[in-house]
């Protein structure tokens, strides 16, 4: 926990922040990112220091490592880190590429032990018709994806050989235990429904997540829990989203999952996300580095932004979370917008326009 103290009653916190800003379109969202802390905690007089460090393929480009030892050290020692997006196409079409930018974002959920990603799935009324999905599907929909984040096929055993490949989805029992758990305890919070997501017809990993997750569920007997096939859930979200209020599954599964869950919103760019374990947390945006748009002024800087309100619910400075989220919406409201979610005849904000117009409001209230 950071330091803290009291001043006429207040919380002031001590913040040390690290800084992943990445490739693509990161620098440019992270950059928001950073200003709307700082003004929040100005704001609140918070003492807050940002700490860059390299990662993905700007990392790779500059000491070969996507995950360096130092930026690691440098998260480690952090309260939190604010982190923006990894991946360059250049490593996309070539799989001889001895090292890829993703494998800094996974080297760092295992070296900070981040088993535990929690996506959440809102809907902005003034959005919904942006929605691939009907308006009267998606309104009210809210939800809570809590994905596995060290386990399952991303980390298990694996071969890659020129006539065999595979991989494995392996869980021991304590790891889906503890997964289980920060669910569990989420939906306590929420609605008290928790859907579990598994393949358990088919798959013995799922059978063991089933099997621990009927052994937990009597302990939180306000809880409602259902079971549901991932196929099937896939298909419940498209036709009935507002069903979910907190689901719960494992990595690979989670990682499909929340990029549908995105598209119900209406637009990636505004979705955060958190990852808590052992160590330091870590707040993101769930959409990528989009490397078309580097440079050009175009990304939309509230997934990020919302991913340090989240950031800010994590330590409990809720006052501080909650003038984000009334600036963003705020935002929304005026259509001071990036253009892939302008409306027509609306302003023109580019990344950088969208930022100021938030700290301005931050600074005025
Ligand atoms: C995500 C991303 C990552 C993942 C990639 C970039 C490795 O898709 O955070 O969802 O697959 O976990
Ligand atoms: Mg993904």
């Amino acid at each position: 926990m950071p330091d803290r103290f009291f001043q006429k009653g207040k919380i002031i916190m001590k913040l040390h922040i690290a800084v992943l800003a990445g490739d693509g379109i990161g620098p440019e969202i992270s950059k928001v990112g950073v200003d709307v802390m700082e003004a929040v905690c100005r704001k609140f007089n918070h003492e807050v220091t940002f700490t860059p460090a390299l990662c993905g393929a700007a990392a790779i480009d500059a000491v070969g490592d996507p995950f360096p030892e130092e930026t690691f050290e440098i998260c480690r020692q952090a309260d939190a880190v604010l982190f923006s997006a990894v991946g360059d196409p250049k490593y996309d079409n070539n799989p001889a590429a001895k090292v890829r930018p993703e494998q800094g974002l996974l080297a760092m959920r295992k070296k900070l032990g981040l088993f535990a990603n929690i996506r959440p799935v809102q809907t902005f009324d003034c959005l919904v018709h942006k929605s691939p999905l009907k308006e009267e599907l998606v309104r009210g929909a809210d939800f809570v994806c809590i994905r596995e984040l060290t386990g399952g096929m991303y980390f298990g055993a694996k071969k890659e050989g020129d006539d065999e490949a595979f991989d494995t989805c392996a869980y021991t029992r304590p790891e889906v235990e503890r997964i289980l758990k920060v669910a569990f305890e989420y939906a306590m919070r929420r609605r008290r429904h928790l859907t579990v997501v598994d393949k358990a017809n088919v798959l013995a990993s799922s059978r063991l997540w089933r099997k621990v997750a009927q052994e937990m569920a009597p302990n939180y007997p306000e809880v409602t829990t259902d079971y549901m096939y991932v196929d099937n859930a896939a298909m419940r979200m498209i036709q009935e989203p507002r069903f979910f209020d907190v689901m719960v599954t494992e990595n690979t599964f989670g990682d499909i999952l929340t990029d549908e869950g995105s598209c119900i919103t209406g637009s990636m760019g505004l979705l955060p996300s958190a990852s808590t374990g052992e160590s330091t947390p870590v707040f993101e945006p769930i959409h990528g580095s989009w490397p078309q748009a580097k440079g050009k002024n175009i990304a939309n800087p509230l997934a990020q932004v919302l991913s340090v309100a989240m950031l800010f619910e994590y330590f409990n400075l809720m006052d501080e979370a909650a003038l984000v989220r009334r600036i963003v919406d705020k935002s929304l409201d005026e259509n001071v917008r990036t253009p892939e979610i302008q409306v027509e005849g609306g302003g023109v904000y580019g990344t950088k326009e969208v930022g100021a117009w938030l700290v301005e409001q931050i600074e005025a209230c």
